[in-house]
């Protein structure tokens, strides 16, 4: 009989930090529901400003604290009798009808991290606090780049078989069109082995002119990434993402985006085409949704950097917070 795996992927979620949410679509006082990693939880901005996610459900009688909850100054309060809890340490700090606060009263609470457009949480299969910070990307902070684009896309698939593609200058060709084969480019891997880059030279032809550009492709754990084109004097595009898991069983995944450019490339390309740049983010979308996980491809010897991801995600399921070296670094 053939072997074929799991349609559905085995593979939990790994260490890492993930975008639950753009920050423009959480105004203070906000309250919403979330459902990420399997779990549910509670986001909700504090009247300081503060992006805060905590478990879900009430310790008291089990309502959903963002169904219908309320902030508070810094609290967010259960909709159900009006427990407040506070949005840092998860703990019941007023009961509106009895003056003592049970020591048990508290909900769990998530580490979050506000940069570059987007509200992130901080995933860890053991509890364990932040690894390492989310990098800030200059580019979004800086007038001379245009107000970046949003937008989201629902996949069927694991969060690691996603970001593999970043790993995977072949499927240019053939999923995106792109004439060029496997441009010439290379791996690099930075102190902090979370981080690495692949970069890949090619010439682009502009309105203005012809340059030796290259296609420098950032990750910071899995699923975060930062695609720039650089080579064209003092212009630039970029493609920022993060990955969230939302189930495991059936895989269902969130990939959000930012995408803006220097103010001179939008002059010459026009509006329309940050707009057509999501549409081929858009053209994976098929075969991710129907791929099985492969836990072991096989490979050929063209497929350098898809080998080279598959030692360096490892580090993000190992309980031992050690990062694992990928190959090819000393
Ligand atoms: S269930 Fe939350 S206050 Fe009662
Ligand atoms: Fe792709």
């Amino acid at each position: 009989m053939a072997f074929r795996e799991d349609h559905d992927v085995k593979l939990p979620v790994p260490n890492g930090w993930y975008a639950v949410a753009f920050s423009r679509d959480l105004i203070k006082g906000a309250v919403e529901p979330i459902h990420y990693f399997g779990e549910d939880m509670v986001l909700f901005r504090t009247r300081s400003g503060e992006a805060r996610v905590l478990d879900a459900f009430c310790p008291h009688l089990g309502a959903h604290i963002g169904e219908g909850g309320r902030v508070i100054g810094e609290t967010v309060r259960c909709p159900f009798h009006g427990w407040q809890y506070d949005g840092a340490s998860g703990a019941c700090v007023k009961i509106p009808y009895c003056d003592t606060i049970p020591k048990a009263a508290k909900v769990g609470t998530w580490h979050t991290a506000e940069k570059n457009g987007m509200i992130f949480v901080w995933y860890h299969a053991e509890k364990k606090p932040p690894l390492w910070d989310v990098p800030e990307l200059a580019e979004l902070d800086d007038d001379d780049w245009s107000e970046p684009i949003h937008f989201e896309l629902i996949v069927n698939a694991h969060v690691q078989d996603m970001h593999e593609n970043n790993n995977d200058p072949v499927h240019f060709q053939y999923v995106h069109n792109l004439a060029t084969g496997e441009p010439p480019g290379e791996i690099k891997y930075f102190d902090d082995p979370r981080h690495y880059q692949i970069v890949n030279h090619s010439e682009t032809v502009t309105p203005v002119g012809t340059f030796e550009t290259s296609l420098v492709r950032d990750s910071w754990g899995v699923g975060m990434s930062a695609v720039r084109l650089e080579g064209i004097p003092e212009a630039g595009i970029l493609l920022y993402s993060s990955t969230t898991t939302i189930d495991l069983q059936p895989s269902k995944t969130v990939s959000r985006w930012v995408l803006t450019a220097s103010n001179n490339m939008i002059d010459f390309v026009g509006d329309d085409f940050l707009h057509r740049l999501m549409e081929g983010v858009q053209q994976d979308q098929r075969i991710w949704s129907n791929k099985v996980h492969r836990a072991n491809p096989l490979f050929c010897k063209g497929d350098k950097y898809l080998i080279e991801y598959r030692k360096w995600v490892k580090q993000f399921y190992a309980s031992d917070p050690a990062p694992v070296r990928a190959v090819g670094e000393g």
